[in-house]
């Protein structure tokens, strides 16, 4: 199940948190240490006006909350809260016996906080925290949290992808701990969250505010990646990148998958090594997966198949898994040529100009050679516009020099970063005029709308949108990864 954090500062926003979230969670987690002083006092009757299994919680800012008050009086708040029709209490691994000792004015002297959740039948979720690393003896540090018949919640910060292998190993070592929380913090550690039944864990933790480091929305892992109805039998694809968080993709497969009843599921992988990755893959069995920055090239020597367009290129964005063999093709290649192919087919586009010359403008010089389009491609580094040029038998030249190139090409590619993220509003070539009968084609997709697609309007181009590319080579990925069109009738607002 998901599990909402819940950290307003009153119980009546909470509340509202949980109804507004209701329809995608399946239990709730109340934060103590985010509520107001006032607020502390009557947070036992929480359970009485929340219709989920509810966990308490009153994190140390230590471990990642925000109580500062002493052990004594933490865990004498705890207690109090406590008294509620809670499913589950959450007490770190490390608290002393004797803090555990609570005031009560019902019974002289004290009461041991634990033992008076277990005589209500309320469970135990002892809990260790690193926002640091993994510990080496993870499966040990497991263990012994489970050995009071607790649940064990471990919630690490993997520093690495082999740090993510060596938790999705605990279902296979730790099996016979039916329930128990596994958690990767960080960005590294999202696909543990997607992918919480593939540890075993009993639930992953979502937030509308991100409340502790990589939570994702409860829409999101709800809607996007079914979180929940991940099984045995689901498929599991993805995109590698670094970083990857950004991209659409995953909007596009899982809708898709979803479409066609294909149990299936496509999560972003932040990948430092691409060799770790294919350890990771072949541990999960991943069935394919998409490559996007840095790896496209990164990845080539790992594949057992390539493609033609991949040998030609020399760059992979989508990788399959035939009869054990893992095969490369460049769907950026033909998803590219889609929009403009009736063009090309027709002999109006006959020279083109591609302004960058990194891996997508690579896929797109060869696509265009390849079909008999003459090239010139514009670079800031003009040696790696040489290279390109001297490879492809094609024209290079400065960004500076756009000017040169007008009226004299019949289309306009902008493959470079200008115009995205701090350079948005950017155009890579400001000194080209448009005539008004170039097409002019960007790669870039959000935002819609570049400063060199508007200029190239403004004067009458016809535009072809960043989107149009994403989605043709999703698509030519979707067929790839499962075998069937990608459902033609579902709406891609990505
Ligand atoms: P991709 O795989 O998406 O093409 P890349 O290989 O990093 O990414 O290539 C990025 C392209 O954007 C390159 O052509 C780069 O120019 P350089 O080769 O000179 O680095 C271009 N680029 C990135 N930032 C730029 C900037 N501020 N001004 C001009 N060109 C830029």
């Amino acid at each position: 199940m998901l599990c909402l954090t819940l950290t307003a500062s009153t119980l009546a926003e909470n509340k509202a948190l949980v109804e507004k979230n209701r329809s995608w969670i399946g239990a709730a987690e109340l934060r103590l240490d985010h509520l107001d002083e006032d607020e502390l006092k009557v947070a036992s009757a929480f359970p009485s006006t929340v219709d989920l299994p509810l966990i308490l919680t009153y994190r140390r800012a230590s471990d990642g909350g925000l109580c500062t008050k002493n052990e004594k009086d933490r865990l004498q708040t705890l207690y109090e809260a406590a008294k509620g029709g809670w499913a589950y209490v959450d007490i770190e691994e490390d608290v002393k016996k004797s803090d555990l000792k609570c005031k009560d004015p019902l019974f002289e002297g004290r009461v041991d906080l634990e033992e008076s959740l277990r005589a209500r039948n309320i469970r135990i979720i002892r809990s260790y925290h690193d926002f640091e690393g993994v510990p080496e003896d993870l499966f040990g540090r497991v263990n012994r949290l489970a050995g009071k018949g607790d649940i064990p919640k471990v919630a690490v910060t993997p520093q690495s992808l082999l740090d993510v292998i060596m938790l999705f190993q605990v279902e296979e070592q730790l099996a016979h701990i039916k329930e128990k929380i596994i958690i990767g913090m960080g960005q590294l550690g999202i696909p543990t969250r997607i992918l919480y039944k593939r540890l075993g864990s009993m639930l992953s933790f979502v937030s509308d505010n991100q409340a502790a480091p990589g939570h994702l929305g409860p829409r999101e892992m709800s809607e996007v990646y079914h979180a929940d109805r991940i099984d045995r039998n689901t498929h599991i694809y993805g995109v590698i990148g670094n970083p990857v968080y950004h991209t659409s993709s995953p909007k596009i497969h899982n809708r898709g998958f979803e479409a066609i009843r294909y149990n299936a599921v496509y999560v972003p992988f932040l990948v430092d090594s691409v060799r770790s990755f294919f350890k990771l893959a072949e541990l999960l069995k991943i069935r394919g997966f998409s490559v996007t920055i840095p790896h496209k090239q990164a990845v080539v020597p790992y594949l057992g198949k390539t493609s033609r367009e991949v040998k030609q290129i020399g760059s992979c964005n989508t990788v399959v898994r035939i009869q054990g063999m893992w095969k490369g093709i460049n769907t950026d290649y033909y998803g590219f040529l889609t929009p403009i192919q009736d063009r090309i087919a027709s002999g109006s586009i006959k020279s083109a100009l591609v302004v960058g010359s990194g891996g997508a403008s690579r896929a797109i010089v060869y696509a265009l050679i390849n079909h008999g389009v003459k090239v010139t491609i514009l670079n800031r580094t003009v040696e790696r516009a040489r290279k390109l040029g001297d490879e492809t038998m094609s024209g290079y030249d400065s960004l500076e020099n756009a000017h040169l190139y007008q009226g004299s090409v019949d289309l306009v590619v902008q493959t470079t970063s200008v115009g995205m993220g701090e350079l948005e509003g950017t155009n890579p070539i400001p000194s080209f005029a448009f005539t008004g009968k170039e097409i002019a084609y960007e790669l870039i997709y959000r935002p819609e709308e570049t400063a060199f697609l508007q200029a190239a309007k403004r004067a009458g181009c016809e535009p072809v949108f960043g989107k149009e590319m994403l989605i043709e080579q999703g698509k030519l990925q979707f067929e790839a990864f499962c075998g069937y069109h990608f459902p033609h009738w579902i709406p891609l607002d990505l």
